[in-house]
């Protein structure tokens, strides 16, 4: 399954009602989740900015889970966006190591709906309120998903609502989020972006045996790289050993961008990697490489059947 982050941006969790809840819920019924409470790593604002974006670089989904403060996130959350999302990383002419990533907001927040309107004593709505949170997730190049929030989600004794109701409210708001991001986990984009994932982590072991690669491979397959052109099983276990022959196993290959597709017949995969590798004979090896996958889905499978390899850069 996709890798799923969740950032936390609850001030105080442990005087939370309903983000807590919400949490709970997550880590318990989500694999693969990781859950970061900035409010226990951070209580003193300083943001580990190297840890958190790479946190980000390993994750598909990133969540931000937070209560609603004054129309906006709560200041550590912002903090960590500011620090966070930096010149290079998150924006700038090598900026793009969020891009592609799904990107869910999900909050609770205390007035109620209907006060959510040009009528209403709060006069905008949510979507508006919102917007900067949006178009962040636009300039960083992530898919922004429909934003999950609840209302009515603040408990003062005697004054707003019941524990017992706003918990229940946190449960109910839980079990959409949990939905959702199984959802974006199981979609067309983030099976291949995994299978991009695995096979890459693979072909940097360069094991003896290419056997492994078969399985995310049709049987008429059709290999097109500067090797030359090979079909079917035969002609990759013959690619493969070529490969083997010209390069010396843990290499890398760093795969900066994933582009899917999904057309009518087929899913088409662009990609853009890094091969960093020594050959053989002791030449060290810094390329970009373009690689066209096509791919079916075949009994709930994934299958290549076109790969095509292109350098693009010595
Ligand atoms: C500092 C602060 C600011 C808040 N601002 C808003 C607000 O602008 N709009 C709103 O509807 N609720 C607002 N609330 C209510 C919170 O959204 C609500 O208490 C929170 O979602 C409950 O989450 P928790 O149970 O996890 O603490 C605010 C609460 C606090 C403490």
């Amino acid at each position: 399954m996709s890798k799923i982050l969740v950032i936390s941006g609850h001030p105080n969790l442990d005087e939370s009602f309903t983000n807590k809840v919400i949490l709970e819920q997550l880590e318990s019924h989500i694999d693969d989740v990781q859950v970061r409470r900035l409010d226990t790593l951070y209580p003193n604002y300083q943001i580990d900015v190297a840890t958190e974006q790479q946190a980000l670089l390993d994750a598909d989904i990133i969540v931000l889970q937070f209560p609603f403060f004054w129309y906006s996130i709560p200041a550590l959350l912002k903090k960590w966006i500011d620090d966070v999302f930096s010149y290079n990383f998150a924006y700038g002419s090598k900026g793009d190591k969020l891009k592609g990533k799904d990107f869910l907001l999900s909050f609770t927040i205390g007035g109620p709906s209907d006060s959510y309107d040009p009528l209403g004593y709060n006069h905008f709505s949510i979507e508006q309120l919102i917007a900067p949170l949006q178009q962040t997730s636009y300039l960083t190049g992530m898919n922004f998903r429909k934003p999950l929030y609840s209302h009515g989600m603040v408990y003062i004794p005697g004054v707003y609502n019941t524990q017992q109701g706003v918990e229940a409210n946190a449960m109910e708001h839980s079990v959409e989020l949990i939905s959702r991001i199984n959802t974006l986990a199981h979609s067309t984009e983030n099976r291949v972006k995994k299978l991009v994932k695995e096979w890459f982590a693979e072909f940097d072991k360069l094991p003896e045996s290419g056997e492994q690669f078969l399985q995310s491979l049709s049987h008429d397959i059709q290999w097109s790289s500067p090797e030359g052109d090979f079909t079917g099983h035969a002609g990759f276990n013959n690619w493969y050993q070529v490969v083997r022959g010209l390069f010396k196993a843990d290499c890398q290959h760093i795969v900066e961008n994933v582009e899917v597709i999904e057309g009518d017949d087929d899913i088409k995969a662009s990609l853009r990697i890094r091969l960093i590798a020594d050959t053989l004979d002791g030449q060290s090896v810094n390329m970009l490489i373009n690689e066209q996958w096509s791919l079916l889905e075949q009994d709930g499978r994934l299958l290549i059947t076109h790969y095509k390899v292109t350098p693009v850069q010595g």
